[in-house]
């Protein structure tokens, strides 16, 4: 607990309030205002002090929103991709006169394959935007297969990839809901004192990362609203910020107690207060459960089997790939070294406009001139299976046998 007396009198007491008044409860990651064609984003790396919507028309649009990180989290990236490709064909198939690649299925086949491969290069190391764009490839070779005229292929790519957009909700509160039972039960069979849970996570897991509730975040929702969370905890998760921006506004937006620590402070925080578990969501889960996460999941793995801490993944299904074996294959996102040298935020106090406008500042914390020798930067690491205590999809929760080190997942896909 923090004792008040030791804090030194730096005046911390901001206005923490969310400007956008609650209206975007459970903000999901893509809103679709024209069910024929639009669909929006909210623009992340200026969230939480502007709240930017930006229109996704094109597929060059879509991948460089995932690129550059406008949206993230491997759901809601998977999402994006499938809706971009069915609203590219529902403007197709308005358009008067219609486009080209409407004029036979081998030329709908080499446009949308096209747009698939251009798309799956955007992020690495989430799986979910290969399963997603492999999906809507198999649809593709059966509405080809079955004969059909490139009109009703299109019509079946838009329902497919708007279903991989859809089922992300239902499932992630399916997977809320197991996760957060099996994690009671578990706290009441050790016995531990206590008078609610309290659940760590890191990155950003919630509606911001999927369609809407969220993974990790979803378990700490659902604890949250059957009344057994104490208080949610969230690593910063920098350089990106993440936590600090992104799950801090979903906790505050959501009503849940909470509290933000550095990266650096997970050690501290296990050894001065009673963590009940870890939930952190995944990018790729591999066959024998190794998870790769937001960099810095390694680190508070660690530090969680080291003071016996239950530490869980939740994620859906297709977050599992049952081709790589073990973590090793799983291909690791580095990012540009500038962006690990920049903080992004808004000006305090000064620039606190009349109308409580925050002006979006990005500041250098380094000295110029680090190339890409010089910063180490990748996005994600890999938590070995031993370290993982369960992996909670919408199937159920899945947990090793007794003394193993590894998952077998191959049963539960
Ligand atoms: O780089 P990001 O922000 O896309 O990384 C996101 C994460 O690591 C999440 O934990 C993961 O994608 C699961 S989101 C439900």
């Amino acid at each position: 607990p923090i004792d008040p007396n030791l804090m030194n009198d730096l005046d911390c007491n901001f206005d923490l309030a969310s400007p956008l008044e609650g209206h975007l409860l459970a903000l999901p990651a893509t809103t679709h205002p024209d069910p024929n064609s639009g669909i929006e984003i909210v623009n992340q790396l200026l969230l939480p002090h502007t709240t930017e919507f930006i229109e996704i028309n094109t597929i060059e649009q879509a991948h460089d929103a995932i690129k550059s990180m406008k949206i993230r989290g491997a759901p809601a990236i998977a999402s994006l991709a499938a809706l971009a490709v069915a609203s590219d064909l529902s403007r197709a198939l308005q358009a008067d006169p219609a486009p080209d690649f409407l004029s036979s299925p081998q030329a709908l086949e080499s446009h949308v394959s096209r747009h698939l491969a251009f798309l799956y290069t955007a992020r690495p190391t989430a799986v979910n935007l290969g399963a997603a764009t492999r999906r809507l490839t198999r649809t593709l070779q059966a509405s080809v297969a079955a004969g059909k005229d490139a009109r009703a292929i299109a019509y079946d790519l838009i329902a497919e990839g708007r279903e991989i957009d859809a089922e992300d909700v239902s499932r992630n509160k399916q997977m809320s809901k197991w996760g957060g039972e099996w994690l009671l039960e578990r706290v009441k069979a050790s016995g531990q004192p206590g008078t609610g849970l309290n659940v760590m996570t890191v990155c950003n897991t919630g509606s911001l990362a999927t369609s809407g509730y969220g993974t990790a975040l979803g378990l700490i929702t659902y604890l949250h609203e059957t009344g057994v969370l104490n208080r949610a905890y969230f690593t910063q998760s920098t350089p990106y910020h993440q936590g600090s921006r992104l799950t801090a506004f979903e906790l505050q937006t959501l009503g849940i107690p909470s509290t933000m620590l550095c990266d650096s402070m997970v050690g501290s925080l296990f050894q001065h207060n009673q963590i009940h578990a870890i939930a952190v969501g995944a990018d790729r889960i591999a066959r024998n459960g190794d998870t790769a996460n937001k960099v810095g999941t390694y680190n508070a793995a660690v530090l969680a089997a080291r003071h016996k801490i239950p530490f869980v993944v939740v994620a859906p299904i297709s977050t599992v790939d049952l081709d790589i074996a073990d973590g090793s294959a799983i291909p690791i996102e580095h990012r540009p070294p500038l962006e690990a040298c920049l903080v992004r935020g808004a000006l305090y106090p000064a620039s606190v406009g009349a109308q409580g406008v925050k002006e979006q500042a990005t500041v250098m914390v380094t000295p110029e001139g680090r190339d890409s020798e010089g910063v180490y930067n990748p996005s994600f690491d890999v938590t070995p299976a031993e370290l993982i205590t369960a992996i909670v999809t919408e199937k159920g929760v899945a947990t090793k046998s007794d003394g193993a080190t590894a998952f077998d997942l191959s049963s539960v896909v």
